[in-house]
């Protein structure tokens, strides 16, 4: 039994549905870093999992309790989960060892003595004991983070819920919590982790969630994710590159508007304009003249385009369903069109997966 089992999780709000549809197993002892862009849900994930938000639909197992169901004891549920946020959350009128009793006595019902005790080890153990009964506001970013994971240690979770752990402290404090963190997963405990922070996440994890479209849009293992991850939308967030995306779904698509669309993009990104050309000749020879009259009235199609400043690339990316077809060894497709299409992008490659058709390169400097 998993410890945790998502199933057709969605969360509306009024104006937006963050969560569509989440679906996730999680094993004791494994450390899950979710990471994606802002706004994609990942904290109302967290807020879901910890009973702190209530889902428009779908269930959560918790130990293979329904912790959605009707007469569970949401403070049980939470004790087994305990949550860090990025702000600390420290009560500033008490002192650091009063923070970290606080729970063991007013809801694990323990003595103030056994609290302590407890409380001192715990604070010995993220390096903090020295500041026992100094108070929140004479630490550093990073000793209140450390003295918050200590207060959720001192619940016994069986899973810590991490929301963006390091993202409130100085770079030069970002260690300290990190190897916190570290000694927490050497000593088996289940984490899951929402960070910005990608060199800790591919470091720590045994599974990476990389969140997106109001899905867990693409999982799998560190080396899975950050070093061949399968879908566009990853890649372009692994390497930090720019997108522009459009969908196109019938024959009667905006393609002056998609067009402009790229032209703007390629002028806000500060794109050299060879790249702007390429894509656009790419877009008009290869899905116009080669793909578009093989698709039928309505379809589902995109174009992903992400660039890189740092590296100076391209990457240009399109996709459509339907049967595989590959317009590249059509020869019934226009020659001067695919001639076009060769010169611009050598190195284009065409793969079929689920269902779905990929037109892939990456544009680098040279191509001309
Ligand atoms: N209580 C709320 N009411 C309305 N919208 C919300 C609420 N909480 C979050 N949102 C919206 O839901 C989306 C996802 O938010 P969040 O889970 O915080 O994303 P992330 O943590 O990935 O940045 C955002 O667009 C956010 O504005
Ligand atoms: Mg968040």
């Amino acid at each position: 039994m998993s410890m945790i089992s998502v199933k057709h999780l969605c969360k509306a709000y009024p104006n937006i549905t963050p969560l569509k549809d989440i679906n996730c197993e999680i094993e004791r002892g494994e450390v899950i870093s979710i990471i994606g862009p802002s706004g994609t849900g990942k904290s109302t994930l967290l807020r879901c999992i910890n009973c702190l938000e209530h889902p428009t639909k779908g269930e959560i197992y918790v130990d293979g309790q329904n912790i959605l169901a009707a007469g569970v004891d949401l403070n049980k549920v939470r004790q087994k989960m305990g949550m860090v946020f990025q702000q600390f959350n420290l009560f500033a009128h008490l002192m650091i060892i009063e923070n970290v009793m606080l729970g063991a006595t007013d809801l694990l019902g323990k003595t103030r003595q056994e609290a302590y005790d407890h409380g001192m080890e715990l604070l010995e153990s993220v390096g903090m004991a020295e500041k026992a009964f100094a108070y929140p506001d004479e630490l550093s970013g990073g000793q209140k983070q450390r003295v918050a994971i200590a207060r959720t240690l001192s619940m016994n979770p069986e899973i810590i819920l991490f929301d963006e752990p390091t993202s409130a402290l100085d770079p030069t404090m970002v260690g300290e919590v990190v190897s916190v963190i570290r000694s927490l997963k050497e000593k088996g405990m289940t984490m899951m982790i929402v960070t910005h922070e990608m060199k800790f996440a591919r470091d720590i994890s045994t599974r990476i969630f990389y969140m997106d479209q109001g899905l867990i849009y693409e999982d799998g293992t560190p080396e899975q994710i950050f070093g061949n991850p399968q879908k566009e939308r990853t890649r372009i967030f692994i390497k930090q590159l720019k997108p522009y995306h459009a969908d196109i779904k019938s024959q009667k698509f905006d393609f002056l508007g998609i067009n402009s669309e790229i032209a703007q993009f390629m002028h806000k990104n500060l794109v050299p304009e060879h790249f702007r050309d390429a894509s656009q000749r790419l877009f008009e020879e290869l899905f116009m003249q080669c793909v578009l009259p093989h698709l039928p009235a309505t379809f589902s199609a995109a174009l992903d385009l992400g660039w890189s400043d740092r590296n100076l690339l391209l990457e240009f990316a399109l996709r459509y369903d339907g049967p595989a077809y590959n317009p590249l060894t059509d020869t019934n497709n226009d020659e001067l069109a695919l001639l076009l299409v060769r010169k611009t992008a050598p190195e284009l490659k065409h793969r079929y997966e689920n269902g779905m058709n990929y037109l892939e390169v990456t544009l680098k400097t040279e191509t001309k």
